[in-house]
């Protein structure tokens, strides 16, 4: 059985535990990155395509694969793990709605849209809530599939979604959307005749999708570029596939070992997938090896500031802006942020500044004034990637940090502590003290 974080419900254990930091180690040795969360969920869904059995290797044991194993068991499929192998069996009977409490949990339980309109004719998935890094739509999702010809309702906050038969057709998405990208692709793999996804996303996630997809039977050309094309099949077959690595998790600790002034080599990726973000830690001055599977990031001498905007794929991640804010932090001279992919991907600022940051913000602009002496406080991680970030900055801090609400961190990052135990990190994962006293600094 897989072994998770823990079982509760993120927003459980936010109020539950901390992370306890004493920074200033430098990070030493090797850390292997794990599969990639943004494709192993879609994979996930897209296993709802067939009748037949699938397995996946290198499945990351976080929160939201959790998650997503319980989507696939209300529709009800069999998930089964063994270490990092995930089993799917959705031979029998599928219901086709995914409720609200599931979907609340996780937003990208959405992605269900797609394979279940192909496999069953309709969808009938809870809209998914507010999102603490902007409004998030999925009004691109919906118009994709409408241009397949799918029926689009919504009432009591769900959206159902019908068709009779899914017939191909040119969709040209108003955004490289990922998750529309895949949804899309995920409803025409079993439309009668072509379609076209123009402006699509090209993700590496897009491209592990579209090689799981075609080893199940699909005919998919050009993912990766910005034109993919879908020839209909009638029925697919269940496939084995390896999960992509994690490339937001191997940057994260590429940037763990530039703020401690490190040496960490981060095994178990494709280099290819991080190219702008390296050529940046290159331009702060931090010292990037690149290897086949592997890299090896040493950080010494004094950094420099660079501005950094963040785009779709191969463009500098959005998922990666938070970390690289910590290492800015840290460098000469001013350093200028845009995030253009979500709007209120700033959140975490506030925490950062807590911490003994200099951040300013304007809009979609984040101004970062360097040579930042990070101080040991406790601080509240608002995401995912934020609470990581809050992670790296107590890992360069003096004294000790205590970064609360680490069930955000629990969704997306496998054995967060224990990997940075291994590199030499003095960090514990412990309950959350009295709240009350969250303003008071620790030392
Ligand atoms: C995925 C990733 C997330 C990553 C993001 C961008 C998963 C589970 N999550 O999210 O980690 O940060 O890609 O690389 O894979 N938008 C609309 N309408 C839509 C769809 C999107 O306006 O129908 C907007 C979003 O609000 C956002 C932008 O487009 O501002 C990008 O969203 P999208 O690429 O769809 O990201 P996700 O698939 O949600």
């Amino acid at each position: 059985m897989m072994r998770s974080p823990a079982s509760e419900s993120p927003s459980v254990q936010n109020h539950m535990f901390s992370y306890l930091i004493s920074g200033g180690i430098p990070l030493e040795g090797a850390v292997k990155v794990s599969g990639a969360k943004n494709s192993a969920l879609k994979l996930m869904a897209a296993s709802l395509l067939t009748s037949d059995k699938t397995v996946l290797h290198n499945v990351p044991m976080i929160q939201d694969v959790l998650t997503m194993a319980d989507v696939l068991r209300e529709l009800g499929a069999e998930v089964s793990f063994s270490g990092d192998r995930m089993e799917i069996d959705p031979s029998g009977e599928l219901s086709h709605t995914a409720p609200y409490e599931l979907v609340r949990r996780m937003r990208a339980s959405i992605i269900v849209m797609g394979p279940l309109l192909a496999r069953l004719g309709e969808a009938r998935v809870a809209m998914p809530g507010g999102c603490n890094i902007g409004p998030r739509k999925i009004d691109f999702h919906l118009a994709g599939l409408e241009k397949l010809g799918a029926r689009i309702e919504v009432d009591h906050g769900f959206i159902n979604i019908a068709a009779d038969r899914l017939t191909g057709d040119v969709i040209s998405l108003s955004y490289p959307s990922v998750g529309a990208t895949e949804n899309v692709m995920m409803a025409a793999v079993m439309a009668r005749g072509r379609t076209v996804i123009e402006s699509a996303a090209r993700e590496p996630e897009i491209i592990d999708l579209a090689k799981f997809l075609t080893s199940m039977g699909a005919c998919i050309s050009g993912a990766g570029s910005d034109t993919i094309v879908i020839d209909g099949v009638d029925e697919l077959a269940g496939a084995t596939h390896t999960v992509v690595p994690d490339r937001i998790e191997a940057g994260t600790y590429m940037v763990a070992a530039a703020v401690t002034r490190g040496d960490v080599t981060v095994q178990n990726i494709n280099p290819l997938h991080l190219e702008i973000f390296i050529s940046k830690l290159r331009a702060i001055g931090v010292h990037v090896k690149e290897f086949d599977h592997k890299v090896c990031c040493r950080g010494e001498g004094r950094y420099s500031g660079t501005d950094i905007a963040t785009l779709p794929y191969p463009g500098f991640p959005t998922d990666l802006q938070a970390p690289i804010m910590v290492l800015l932090s840290l460098a000469r001279g001013h350093s200028i942020v845009t995030e253009n992919v979500f709007e209120n991907r700033f959140v975490f600022v506030d925490e950062m500044n807590r911490l003994g940051g200099h951040i300013r913000t304007s809009g979609h602009h984040a101004v970062v004034h360097g040579e930042s002496r990070f101080d040991g406080a406790i601080v509240e991680a608002p995401d995912l990637r934020a609470g990581a970030a809050l992670v790296l900055a107590g890992l360069a801090a003096a004294g000790t940090t205590e970064v609360r609400r680490i069930g955000h961190i629990d969704r997306g990052y496998e054995n967060f502590e224990q990997k940075l135990q291994a590199l030499g990190a003095d960090i514990q994962r412990v309950e959350t003290r009295d709240r009350k006293h969250r303003a008071g600094t620790l030392s």
